[in-house]
């Protein structure tokens, strides 16, 4: 068993970071949605960007004032850097790094179940990363309800994946400070329940 940045690193190095575009994109656009048409022009945070794809794609929209990717693998950040010489990517560990400047939109897919503790890592974006009136949008596959997803930790060897049911991710986001907090389901199939979405406001 290797910790998740390892395990992404490696998959960084042999090119299998590229199946995770094509695996998240479709949910990851519904989120995308959800707060869009709220906010002129604002500066994003994707916490845990990979290679950075959903940078690059915010980019072309031409919509955001400031686009930062933050990932705990440096061959993750190293193959964002060299795709895209423009945009921010910073390489740390999410719970130990906060922006100069807090931001309006937190969106994270497939990275908040990576924490021992995610309730830390969610209280820790609501106080240091987002800003009065922000919204912080996370996407995960790997929760209780999913029963597809329940062999995932054995087939890639990671050593921390927290398997918790949607409502005490809900749970998470409340007792963090998050207010309307809201949860959906992006991309359901006949047996995968969807990506679980959960949405919450800094008020
Ligand atoms: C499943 S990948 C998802 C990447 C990207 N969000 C996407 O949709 O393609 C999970 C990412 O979280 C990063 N990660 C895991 N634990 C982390 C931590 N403690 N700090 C920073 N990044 C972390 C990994 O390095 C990896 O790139």
């Amino acid at each position: 068993m290797k910790s998740p940045i390892e395990v992404f690193s490696d998959w960084a190095i042999s090119g299998k970071d590229d199946g995770m575009r094509n695996n998240h994109f479709k949910p990851v656009m519904k989120m995308i949605e959800l707060f869009e048409d709220k906010y002129k022009n604002p500066c994003i945070i994707d916490a845990g960007c990979g290679n950075g794809w959903l940078v690059r794609h915010l980019d072309k929209k031409r919509k955001y004032k400031k686009i930062t990717g933050v990932d705990g693998s440096k061959s993750m950040i190293a193959k964002a850097k060299n795709l895209d010489p423009k945009n921010n990517y910073i390489c740390s560990e999410l719970d130990l790094w906060k922006p100069d400047d807090k931001v309006d939109v937190v969106i994270s897919m497939e990275v908040m179940y990576y924490f021992k503790k995610p309730e830390e890592i969610i209280k820790h974006i609501y106080n240091n990363w987002i800003k009065k009136n922000g919204v912080f949008i996370m996407g995960i596959d790997f929760y209780l309800e999913n029963k597809k997803c329940h062999d995932w930790k054995e087939k890639t060897g990671v050593d921390t994946m927290q398997l918790f049911s949607s409502e005490i991710w809900i749970n998470f986001f409340e007792k963090s400070g998050f207010k309307n907090v809201n949860k959906y389901f992006f991309n359901v199939g006949q047996e995968w329940k969807g990506t679980l979405v959960v949405k919450g406001f800094k008020f």
